[in-house]
C-alpha cells in the first residue's frame, strides 16, 4: 500500500531505480525523498521496495527503452502524478547498459541497441521530464569517466555517453534559470565481473575502486548546490590522470 506523507526532500524520479547504482541511490534517498522509480520489468517480488513502502512514499513506473509506446507511456505516467499532485522536484538518470563491442564486430542493428538505451533513451526521458520538474529542481544524469578517455573495447558505449555529456550543459542552457542540470561521469563504483585481478582499481591514483556511496553524496551536494549547473563532475579515484 502506498503511503500519503510527504518528505521534506520532495519527491524525486530515479530512471533505472531498481538495480546496483539506482538501487542504492532510491535506499539513500527513501529517508528523506517520496520517489518514482522506474524500471524496464514488471516490479513483482521486488522485496526491498516493499520495505522502502513502510517509510516512504514509492511509485513503481514501467520504461523500458525498447517500448515503441515509450514516449506516450512517460507522458501519461508523468500527467498521473501531476494530477496526483506530485511535484518532482529532482530526477535521476541512471539507465544504461555496459556492452563489451570491439571493433570488428559494430552492425547497424548492435549499435542501435546500444545507442537506445544509452543515449536516445536518456534524451528521451530529458525531454517528457523537463516540464514536469519544479522550479529550482536539478535533473542529475549519469555518464562514465570514459567521456574523458574512452573504453576501446567499449567504443559504442564511450560514444554514447560523449552524447549525454553534451546533454549536460546543452540542456542546462535550455532549462535555465527553472531547473539545473548536473553529470556525474564515474570510474568503476562497482566491482565489474571481468576484472577479478583488480586491474581497474590499480589504475587509479586512490588505488581502489569506488563505492554507490560515492555517487550518493554527489548526488545530494548536486541537488544542494544552488549555483552548480551545466557541469559534470568526475569521481574516478584519479582514473584519468593515471599514466596509460
Ligand atoms: N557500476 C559502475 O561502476 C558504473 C561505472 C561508470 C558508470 N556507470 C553508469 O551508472 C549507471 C548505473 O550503472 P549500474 O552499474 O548501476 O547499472 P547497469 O547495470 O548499467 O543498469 C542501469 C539500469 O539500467 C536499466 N535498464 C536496463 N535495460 C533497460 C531498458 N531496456 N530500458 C530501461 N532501463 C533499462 C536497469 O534497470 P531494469 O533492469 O530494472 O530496467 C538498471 O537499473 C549507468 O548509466 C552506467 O553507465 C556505472
Amino acid at each position: 500500500m502506498e503511503r500519503s506523507a510527504r518528505k521534506d526532500g520532495g519527491c524525486w524520479l530515479l530512471v533505472g531505480g531498481r538495480r546496483r547504482l539506482g538501487r542504492a541511490l532510491a535506499e539513500d534517498l527513501a529517508g528523506d525523498h517520496d520517489l518514482v522509480l522506474t524500471s524496464s520489468r514488471p516490479w513483482d517480488g521486488e522485496t526491498w521496495v516493499d520495505g522502502l513502502s513502510e517509510r516512504s512514499w514509492i511509485r513503481r513506473l514501467h520504461w523500458d527503452a525498447e517500448d515503441p509506446g515509450l514516449v506516450s507511456r512517460m507522458m501519461a505516467d508523468l500527467d498521473t502524478l501531476q494530477t496526483e499532485g506530485r511535484v518532482i522536484s529532482g530526477a535521476v538518470l541512471l539507465a544504461g547498459n555496459f556492452p563489451l563491442q570491439p571493433l570488428g564486430t559494430w552492425t547497424p542493428a548492435s549499435l542501435e541497441t546500444t545507442w537506445r538505451l544509452n543515449v536516445s533513451f536518456p534524451f528521451l526521458c530529458a525531454q517528457a521530464l523537463a516540464p514536469c520538474l519544479s522550479e529550482g529542481a536539478c535533473l542529475q544524469i549519469i555518464l562514465d569517466t570514459s567521456i574523458h578517455h574512452p573504453w576501446l573495447k567499449r567504443l559504442p558505449y564511450s560514444a554514447a555517453k560523449a552524447g549525454l555529456a553534451t546533454l549536460v550543459p546543452g540542456l542546462a542552457q535550455l532549462l535555465a534559470p527553472r531547473v539545473r542540470v548536473v553529470g556525474h561521469a564515474l570510474g568503476a563504483l562497482l566491482p565489474a565481473e571481468d576484472d577479478p585481478t583488480g586491474f581497474l582499481a590499480e589504475r587509479t591514483l586512490l588505488k581502489r575502486i569506488g563505492e554507490p556511496a560515492d555517487l550518493c553524496r554527489a548526488v545530494r551536494f548536486a541537488a544542494d548546490s544552488p549555483f552548480l549547473t551545466g557541469e559534470i563532475l568526475t569521481q574516478d579515484g584519479g582514473r584519468r590522470w593515471v599514466d596509460r
